[in-house]
């Protein structure tokens, strides 16, 4: 491990242009359980994980009706609102502050990067503290619309204002396009790094998944996970080292070598 971990060091050291890729393992340390881990949501209920292919249908065929399911059952994450960031998010941050990470590209829904600092932060799957307009792809706060109150009254889905398309909340669902704007950022992050830290993802959740193996196209990039459990990436090569552990215990101290080397 602590070999690996100079390693990567050098390799940060090195890069012109890093970049981060992150999942839900990376919030574990959090208390926002992951999806597949061995005390995943998906591991422990597959109702649940059955029930969420089934949304984004169920969206498209009555929207009306998937805000009051929406609105009336608990989220799968938990409270976010209350969920703070670990050494983990914190240890990426320092490295985009130290001018070394260019920027994270996130699966994870929680909002824990931006809580932790990150200032070039793109949400591929989405921010469940978010809405969206379908249509034009508008984003907007959380409390921009009074959900409650258009229940009350009858009202839902709650209407863009710009366009008049139907509002949902920005996570992205399974089977749902990624939104163009992060899709196409993100695509090119992946094109230009010539470092990829991947943490605290199984690498199985496509088109998520392909950013790695466009960097690996590419050749001259160096990928590294930091994650509990070996991934398709490590298994097929596509990743150049895995260092297997805690993303909360294993970024500080990659920082904490940067620090020296850089001082
Ligand atoms: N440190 C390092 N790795 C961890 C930690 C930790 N503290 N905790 C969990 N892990 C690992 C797990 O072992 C697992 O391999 O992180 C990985 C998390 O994988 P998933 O649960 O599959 O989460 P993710 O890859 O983000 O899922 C992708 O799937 O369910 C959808 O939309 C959802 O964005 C999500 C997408
Ligand atoms: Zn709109």
């Amino acid at each position: 491990m602590e070999k690996l971990i100079e390693r990567a060091v050098r390799d940060l050291c090195g890069s012109a242009y890093a970049i981060a890729l992150t999942g839900a393992g990376i919030s574990t340390e959090s208390g926002i359980a992951d999806f597949r881990g061995p005390s995943g949501i998906w591991t422990r209920d597959p109702e649940a994980e059955r029930r969420a292919y089934r949304s984004y249908e169920k969206f498209l065929r009555n929207p009306k009706e998937w805000w009051e399911e929406r609105l009336t059952s608990p989220s799968l994450l938990g409270n976010l609102e209350k969920a703070v960031p670990n050494p983990g998010h914190y240890a990426l941050t320092e490295l985009e502050r130290l001018g070394i990470l260019k920027c994270v590209i996130t699966q994870n829904v929680d909002g824990l990067h931006q809580k932790a600092g990150i200032t070039n932060l793109f949400e591929y799957h989405g921010s469940v503290l978010k809405l969206r307009c379908v249509s034009c792809g508008l984003r907007f706060a959380q409390d921009a619309f009074d959900l409650e109150k258009l229940r009350r009254e009858d009202q839902l889905p709650p209407r863009c204002p710009k366009c008049g398309g139907i509002i949902k909340t920005d996570g992205v669902a399974f089977g749902e396009p990624i939104p163009g704007d992060v899709a196409s950022q993100s695509l090119e992050e992946a094109g230009k790094c010539d470092l990829m830290l991947i943490c605290g993802t199984s690498a199985v959740v496509y088109p998520f998944a392909n950013l790695p193996r466009f960097a690996r196209e590419r050749g001259k990039t160096i990928i590294i996970e930091i994650n509990a459990d070996p991934t398709p990436l490590t298994e097929e090569g596509i990743s150049d080292y895995l260092i297997q552990g805690k993303t909360g215990e294993i970024l500080p101290k990659i920082v904490e070598g940067v620090k020296k080397a850089v001082k």
